[in-house]
């Protein structure tokens, strides 16, 4: 399991996730929580994981297969159009795909209507609220953080979706089971995850206003150094969790 996947299992096994049951992964995206689920499910039930993305999805049905996996499926679908002819579920699960719907209302109300009656859904998301604030130990960290925020936001993603979860689902009438939140925390010994996701999301972060030259500058290696001189603990993100039921 990786690092990222730690919050996320605490989640699923405090939602009471067994063996057997049916699952739903919205905006799947390359299978990482579906496999987790997998897992966790120790290949009992089935596991039908969504996303709009094309790419996203072909690439993981190639890991199921490599993994030979059967009872996991993955379909090209919008969270908005999933309706009764996928059956109900146990269990529904969303990894930071709230932040990114344009009404997620109107998401959460029409996959209440697919799950069961005992059933619940667990989402868990990032929240922008408290990045900044570490920019005179961190001034590289910082900037680096707030390139992606700003990215988010510039894709008319939301970055205060953590904190506005809870609200959501109490309007969509649903009963909150539990919420948590938990930094993620850096240090020299960790590493930080950031020059590798500039990387990943140049394009996008370039495209949000930042400039190749700037980027260009933030290297690794400029990150480590920074870390290492820091003897200071970076708070990279802000984990949320939600468990909620009908
Ligand atoms: C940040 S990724 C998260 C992927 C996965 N849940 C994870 O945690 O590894 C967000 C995913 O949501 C998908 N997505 C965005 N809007 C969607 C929609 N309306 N319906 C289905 N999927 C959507 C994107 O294609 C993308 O794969």
């Amino acid at each position: 399991m990786t690092d990222r996947n730690a919050f996320t299992q605490k989640l699923l096994l405090d939602s009471g996730i067994e063996k057997g049951m049916r699952v739903l992964d919205v905006g799947c995206g390359n299978g990482e929580v579906s496999f987790l689920l997998q897992e966790l499910m120790e290949g009992t039930g089935e596991i039908i994981g969504i996303d709009s993305n094309e790419a996203a999805i072909a690439a993981a049905k190639n890991m199921a297969d490599e993994k030979q996996l059967t009872n996991v499926q993955f379909i090209v679908m919008n969270i908005e159009d999933v309706s009764g002819t996928l059956g109900t579920f146990d269990r529904i699960v969303g990894r930071r795909i709230l932040m990114y719907l344009p009404d997620p209302l109107q998401a959460i109300k029409a996959l209440a209507k697919v799950l069961d009656e005992e059933g619940c859904m667990i989402f868990q998301e990032s929240d922008a609220t408290g990045s900044g604030s570490q920019s005179e130990t961190f001034p590289l960290h910082t900037m680096a953080q707030q390139w992606v925020w700003q990215t988010v936001v510039h894709e008319k993603g939301n970055s205060h979706i953590g904190t506005e979860m809870y609200t959501l689902f109490k309007k969509a009438g649903l009963q909150v089971k539990s919420v948590r939140a938990e930094p993620v925390l850096q240090t020299a010994e960790t590493g930080s995850d950031l020059g590798w996701l500039l990387g990943v999301m140049r394009e996008r972060i370039v495209a949000a206003g930042v400039s190749e030259s700037e980027l260009a500058r933030m290297t690794d290696a400029a990150l480590s150094k920074e870390m290492a001189n820091s003897q200071a603990i970076f708070i990279r993100d802000m984990n949320f969790g939600i468990c909620v039921s009908n």
